[in-house]
């Protein structure tokens, strides 16, 4: 499986990059809002988003989202972005969400005349396979199902939960859901499974995105699933690295080693 960090702040690409196992960035305004607001500070934005296009390089994708939510502006915005950014590193990817809120299939139509023209399309917001399956036949590059959000729809929709009081954001909720589901998905692993299960039977070249992943085990089950990419934001990664029992091994061999003499070796 692909790993795509889900960040735009700079210092966590790079730190992630170093420890050799990133194939990709995602960004969404909400993320290049909190980079803007720390570590870009003072920088034009502009000019931070080429850093991240520079630092991810030619091999890695990143993914800028387009901020209308009718069709011809999604358009001109992002060939506005490609125009301005996909010299940098040949890395652009535009972010396209599936369906917006004016009924009038913006997301779809922006998909098919985006992939016309060679501009790779990310359809973001994906929320039941049925979306995805329609993004992956208008030509979508990508389709990012939203596991953490799912949950998150289930547990305040359907078991009437309140976020923040009776679950927090990190928190795993099971693969195989409860009593109840969203019109038959049972939780975000589920969906991010029929996604891929959907896709694989007519061999699309589209690849799924494991999104809004909120803790460890959402990663080990798209991995399970056989999801092509998770994006995974920089908390996870650390907690994904994370057992007692490995620190204390750690602990216990590096005393060993004192005693055992081992520093001549090094010597
Ligand atoms: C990535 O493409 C998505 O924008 C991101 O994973 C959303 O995550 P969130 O639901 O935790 O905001």
């Amino acid at each position: 499986m692909k790993i795509f960090i889900d960040t735009a702040k700079i210092s966590e690409i790079k730190e992630a990059i170093s420890w050799g196992i990133v194939d990709g960035i995602t960004t969404n305004p909400s993320l290049v809002r909190k980079a803007m607001e720390t570590e870009g500070k003072g920088k034009k934005i502009d000019e931070y988003i080429k850093d991240i296009l520079k630092v991810a390089g030619e091999d890695r994708p990143v993914s800028l989202e387009v901020m209308s939510v009718a069709s011809g502006d999604m358009i001109r915005e992002a060939e506005l972005l490609y125009e301005k950014f996909n010299g940098i590193a040949g890395n652009v990817v535009i972010k396209v969400p599936v369906n917006t809120y004016t009924g009038d299939y913006e997301g779809l139509k922006t998909i098919k005349a985006l992939s016309e023209k060679g501009i790779p399309v990310n359809c973001t917001l994906i929320m039941t396979p049925e979306q995805a399956l329609l993004a992956a036949k208008a030509g979508a590059r990508y389709v990012s199902p939203f596991a953490g959000r799912i949950d998150d729809y289930i547990r305040t929709m359907k078991l009437g939960l309140t976020p923040g009081k009776d679950f927090q954001k990190g928190d795993y909720y099971p693969w195989d859901g409860t009593d109840v589901d969203d019109n038959g998905i049972r939780s975000g692993s589920d969906l991010v499974e029929k996604v891929v299960m959907i896709l694989d039977n007519y061999d699309y070249e589209t690849e799924v995105i494991a999104s809004s992943i909120r803790n460890a085990r959402q990663v080990r089950e798209a991995a399970m699933i056989g999801a092509h990419i998770a994006t995974i934001p920089f908390n996870v990664l650390q907690e994904m690295l994370l057992h007692p029992k490995t620190e204390e091994g750690v602990k216990k061999f590096s005393e060993d080693a004192e005693k055992a003499n081992y520093r001549e070796i090094f010597s």
